[in-house]
C-alpha cells in the first residue's frame, strides 16, 4: 500500500513508493483503476511513449488525432495525458470548451500530466514575450494586418492565444499544408513558430522559394537578425526553433542507407531539417509514418527518421518488413520518456481517490483565445 499524506481534500499518495514497484505490479494497479473508473477515465498516449505506457492507453495517436480525441470525448470526466505538457494543455482547452461544459452542467474534465517535467524543448524555444516583441518589431517594417500568425501545436497555450487574438491558427505536422493554404487565402504573409523546419518544409512543398523565408532569431539585437528588405520580401517568416530529437537526422544518413540497401524507402518526420526531407521518399506526421508502414507489402525496407520508441514499436509490430532507424545515434524524446508506469499509476490512484495531482488547467483568458485558434485548426480540412 502506498504512503498517504493529508491534503485539503483527503489523503494524497506520494510518488516515492511507486518508484520502487515492478512494472508488472504497476500495470495491474493501473488496470484496476481503469476498471473502477470505467468510461469516466480516458488514457491518451502519444506514439512516442514507451511500450509499457502505450499498452495501457485507451487511445493512441499523433498530436492532431489526440487533440481530436480530447475534443470529441463525451463520456470521460478525466484524461490522463501520456504525452508532453502542450498536448495536455490542448486537451484541457478543447475538452472543457463552453459547449462541452454546458452539456455536462459545468462539470470539468480533469486533465492530468503524470509527470510535470514532461515538457517539449521546441515549445520552450518561443516564449510569449518574444513573440509579442517580434510582432511589434515587424509592425515597424511591414503591415502586420497582412500577416497570419501560425503556431505549431508544439507551443504553450499563451502562443495559441496570441494566434487566436491576431487572426491566426494552430497547425500540427499532419495539417500544416492545409493550414498554410488557409492562411494564404487571408493574408500575403505567415509568421510560423516555433519550428523552422516544419514551416520551411511545408512552404517549400507549396512552391514558396527559400529566399522568401527569412528566419527570425528572437535573441538577435534587432528585427530578428534580418534586413528590412528581407522581411518586406518575405512570404513565410520562420522562427528560429527546432526539435532537438529530429535535428539529429542528417542527409548523410540517408546517403549511407541508400548505398547499403538499394531500394530502401526513407520515411521521415517534417521536423527533420530540409536537407533530410529533400532526400527522403516520404515525410509526414507520426500517424502518417505508421500508416505508410502498415500499408506496405511484406519485404519492404525502410529507414525511418523519427523518435526511437516509435521506430522500435514499428519494428516489433511489423516483422514482415525490414525497418531501420535512420540515425546511428540514439534519438529519443527524453521528456516524453519521463512518463513511466510509476508516474502513471501514482497519478491515476490519486485521481481515483479524489486527490488529483499534476492537474493541467489553462487560465480562462488564455483558453478563450487559444480555443479560437484551435477551433480554426479543427475546421480546416
Ligand atoms: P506528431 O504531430 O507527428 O505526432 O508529432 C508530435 C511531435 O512532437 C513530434 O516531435
Ligand atoms: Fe518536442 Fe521534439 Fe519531443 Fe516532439 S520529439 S515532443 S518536438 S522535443
Amino acid at each position: 500500500m502506498s504512503v498517504a499524506t493529508e491534503s485539503k481534500t483527503g489523503p494524497r499518495f506520494e510518488l516515492r513508493p511507486y518508484k520502487a514497484l515492478d512494472n508488472d505490479v504497476l500495470a495491474s494497479r493501473i488496470q484496476a483503476v481503469r476498471e473502477v473508473m470505467g468510461k469516466r477515465l480516458l488514457i491518451l498516449g502519444h506514439h512516442y511513449q514507451q511500450d509499457e505506457v502505450i499498452a495501457l492507453a485507451d487511445l493512441r495517436g499523433d498530436s492532431y488525432q489526440l487533440s481530436r480525441m480530447a475534443a470529441d470525448s463525451r463520456e470521460c470526466r478525466a484524461i490522463a495525458f501520456c504525452g508532453v505538457h502542450f498536448m495536455a494543455e490542448t486537451a484541457d482547452i478543447v475538452a472543457n470548451r463552453p459547449e462541452r461544459l454546458a452539456e455536462r452542467n459545468g462539470e470539468r474534465v480533469t486533465v492530468v500530466l503524470p509527470d510535470m517535467a514532461a515538457g517539449c524543448s521546441m515549445a520552450d524555444m518561443a516564449a510569449i514575450d518574444e513573440v509579442e516583441n517580434c510582432w511589434s518589431e515587424l509592425g515597424e517594417v511591414i503591415d502586420t494586418a497582412d500577416v497570419t500568425p501560425v503556431t505549431y501545436i508544439n507551443s504553450a497555450a499563451s502562443l495559441k492565444a496570441f494566434c487566436g487574438r491576431h487572426g491566426g491558427i494552430v497547425c500540427t505536422s499532419s495539417n500544416a499544408a492545409a493550414v498554410l493554404e488557409w492562411s494564404f487565402r487571408r493574408t500575403r504573409r505567415v509568421l510560423f513558430f516555433p519550428d523552422q523546419h516544419l514551416g520551411r518544409n511545408t512552404a517549400l512543398a507549396m512552391g514558396i522559394p527559400a529566399d522568401q523565408m527569412p528566419v527570425w532569431d528572437p535573441h538577435a539585437d534587432a528585427l530578428g537578425g534580418n534586413a528590412e528588405g528581407a522581411l518586406q520580401a518575405s512570404r513565410v517568416l520562420l522562427w528560429k526553433g527546432h526539435c532537438s530529437v529530429h535535428q539529429m537526422f542528417r542527409p548523410e544518413h540517408v546517403d549511407q542507407f541508400r548505398a547499403r540497401y538499394p531500394g530502401i524507402k526513407v520515411l521521415v518526420h517534417p521536423e527533420c531539417p530540409r536537407e533530410v526531407v529533400d532526400k527522403a521518399d516520404i515525410y509526414g506526421s507520426t500517424g502518417k509514418i505508421i500508416r505508410e508502414v502498415q500499408a506496405a507489402p511484406p519485404g519492404t525496407k525502410w529507414a525511418i527518421g523519427t523518435e526511437l520508441h516509435l521506430v522500435n514499436r514499428l519494428k516489433h509490430e511489423h516483422p514482415e518488413q525490414e525497418i531501420h532507424f535512420l540515425s546511428p545515434v540514439v534519438c529519443m524524446c527524453a521528456t516524453m520518456y519521463r512518463i513511466d508506469l510509476a508516474h502513471l499509476c501514482w497519478s491515476l490512484e490519486n485521481l481515483a481517490a479524489g486527490t488529483p495531482v499534476n492537474v493541467i488547467e489553462v487560465d480562462p483568458e488564455t483558453v478563450r483565445w487559444a480555443l479560437v485558434a484551435l477551433e480554426r485548426m479543427l475546421e480546416v480540412k
